[in-house]
């Protein structure tokens, strides 16, 4: 879109980055994102704790901090009974108040098939915002959460995912990347993003576009949910994982030893997924230290920032 210049845009379409920043005066930065989705759980209420707590990561994922939401509610009223409705935004109003989000309103419509999500306003300091674009040559790729919460959701779908799989990925997809968001600010991140639809290769490779560097992932170290390899196995694989892998494959150099049940995982669209973080190796370290004495234990260094080839990933 032939988009005006605005100075005062600092973040807007251009890098593909989570969340628009809006500067307002030399301290205060607006930070807006919206999400909203089609429900990938059974339960209502633990749904509209996953597209809140979802919606919010872009926010996090900035470093910023979310102030107010606004429901996005699609909802067939004549055919579905209005609670399961509530106990939706029960759920969600249940993560904004964790989250010391105000909500302040929304919009909801009539719709044959249940959405819901949240319009997000948030604040951040102009000179400290965490794009995707300052990644640096030298520093570790930190991952929050495991991978595999597409596969697991889709085997769920087809009826045949094991409850322990589903409360795994419930309690991973609920879990607001608040504590790594602010961990990750402390210990002078350069970049970050969130892994959420284009999955963790979609994600990190506009995070090494946007800042023109190369990747390297050592695959074995990637944190995934066991039953996700399982449901790969059987072919449980969403449509998602392949459209990914069709639009970044070409960008991506892979070492013949990666099992291929690995590789689907890598392109595996995710539902609120943790972030991926971009720091020297020093704080790498220490970063995943903190993480995991603050209950993330799955955080992991998962690869470094190399110069060649800039744009591309490399899977070891
Ligand atoms: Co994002
Ligand atoms: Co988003
Ligand atoms: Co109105």
């Amino acid at each position: 879109m032939p988009l005006p210049k605005d100075p005062k845009v600092l973040v807007g379409l251009d890098t593909s980055d989570d969340a628009g920043v809006y500067q307002l005066n030399d301290e205060v930065a607006l930070v807006q994102t919206v999400d909203f989705f089609t429900p990938i759980v059974d339960d209502p209420f633990t749904f509209g704790q996953v597209a809140v707590a979802n919606a919010l990561s872009d926010v996090y994922a900035m470093g910023g901090t979310p102030l107010t939401g606004m429901n996005l509610v699609a909802f067939p009223i004549k055919t579905l009974s209005p609670s399961i409705l509530k106990e939706i935004l029960l759920g969600g109003l249940s993560k904004m108040v964790e989250a010391g989000v105000a909500l302040v309103g929304g919009h909801s419509i009539e719709d044959p098939e249940i959405k819901y999500g949240l319009a997000v306003t948030g604040v951040i300091h102009p000179k400290k915002i965490l794009t995707n674009a300052k990644a640096k040559v030298g520093d570790k790729l930190v991952l929050t959460k495991p991978l595999g919460t597409g596969i697991i959701a889709t085997a769920l779908k087809g009826g045949v995912a094991s409850e322990e799989a589903v409360r795994k990925i419930v309690e991973s997809m609920v879990t607001l990347n608040r504590t790594a968001s602010e961990w990750m600010k402390k210990f002078g991140a350069h970049a970050c993003t969130d892994i959420t639809g284009f999955s963790f290769i979609g994600h990190a490779l506009e995070m090494a576009t946007a800042s023109q560097v190369g990747m390297t992932i050592q695959t074995e170290a990637v944190p995934v949910f066991p039953e996700a390899m399982e449901y790969a196995k059987l072919g449980l694989i969403p449509g998602g994982a392949y459209s990914n892998r069709d639009f970044f494959s070409c960008r991506v150099d892979l070492h013949s030893n990666v099992p291929d049940l690995l590789v689907d995982i890598l392109y595996d669209p995710q539902t609120s997924g943790g972030l991926l973080i971009s720091l020297p190796p020093n704080e790498a370290k220490e970063l995943v230290a903190t993480l995991k004495e603050e209950g993330l234990v799955h955080s992991c260094i998962v690869g470094e920032v190399v110069e060649e080839p800039p744009g591309k990933i490399r899977l070891l």
